[in-house]
């Protein structure tokens, strides 16, 4: 069976939500809702309650053991916070080994360098111990913290797609990017 992840990194720890931590989900967007709004697409009302909360972390620890996604929680060492979450989405394998990535961190945690911090560790994992190829991430043209947090972390730049996602209500362009895994070696078999 799949080890369940729990990354360390020099001030974070990443890990797949536990079955009890609802509640700290349900508070995480709540508190930055207004924060987090122009990134996202609109979200029903009950994404601010614990029970979406306990119903999304069944899903997500599921998914995570029959290899259809990779959802990490972000926590500082120091205070134990929960400060952001790394999603990566729709795992396809056969001849694709592929992904696509969504990330997010507390208003209060912003311009300290965790994200790319906590990034890099969850690549990592979805490389060497997933065994994914590819990972698409892409943003709006005026999201540049985003932008700079994914170059930071590698990912290049493959071009621009019109009305590409639904982000608050409104079909945005994006930036598409990609970041390869160079040492991937595996079976792109349809069974795989
Ligand atoms: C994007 C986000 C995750 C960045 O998290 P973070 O922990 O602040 O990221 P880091 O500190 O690791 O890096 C941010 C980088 O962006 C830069 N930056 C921040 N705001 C910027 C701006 N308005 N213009 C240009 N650069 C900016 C920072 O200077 C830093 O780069 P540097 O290390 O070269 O100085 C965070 O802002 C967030 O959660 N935003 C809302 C959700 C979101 O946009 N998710 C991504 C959707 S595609």
């Amino acid at each position: 069976m799949t080890n369940l992840p729990t990354l360390t990194t020099a001030r974070l720890i990443l890990k797949l939500p536990e079955e009890n931590c609802a509640k700290l989900m349900r508070n995480f967007v709540v508190e930055n809702k207004a924060h987090l709004s122009f990134w996202e697409p609109l979200q029903a009302d009950d994404y601010y309650t614990e029970n979406y909360w306990k119903k999304k972390i069944e899903e997500i620890r599921g998914d995570f053991l029959s290899d259809k996604s990779c959802c990490l929680n972000i926590y500082e060492k120091e205070t134990s916070e929960l400060i952001g979450m790394i999603n990566f989405n729709n795992f396809i394998r056969g001849a694709f080994h592929s992904c696509f990535l969504g990330f997010k961190i507390s208003q209060q945690a912003q311009g300290r360098g965790l994200m790319t911090e906590a990034l890099q560790a969850a690549l990592q994992y979805l490389f060497q111990k997933l065994n994914l190829h590819r990972v698409s991430a892409n943003y709006m043209p005026n999201n540049q913290a985003s932008a700079r947090v994914l170059g930071k972390c590698g990912f290049k730049k493959e071009g621009i797609a019109e009305d590409y996602l639904c982000i608050a209500g409104k079909w945005e362009r994006h930036v598409l990017t990609g970041l390869v895994n160079s040492s991937w070696r595996g079976n792109t078999s349809s069974e795989s």
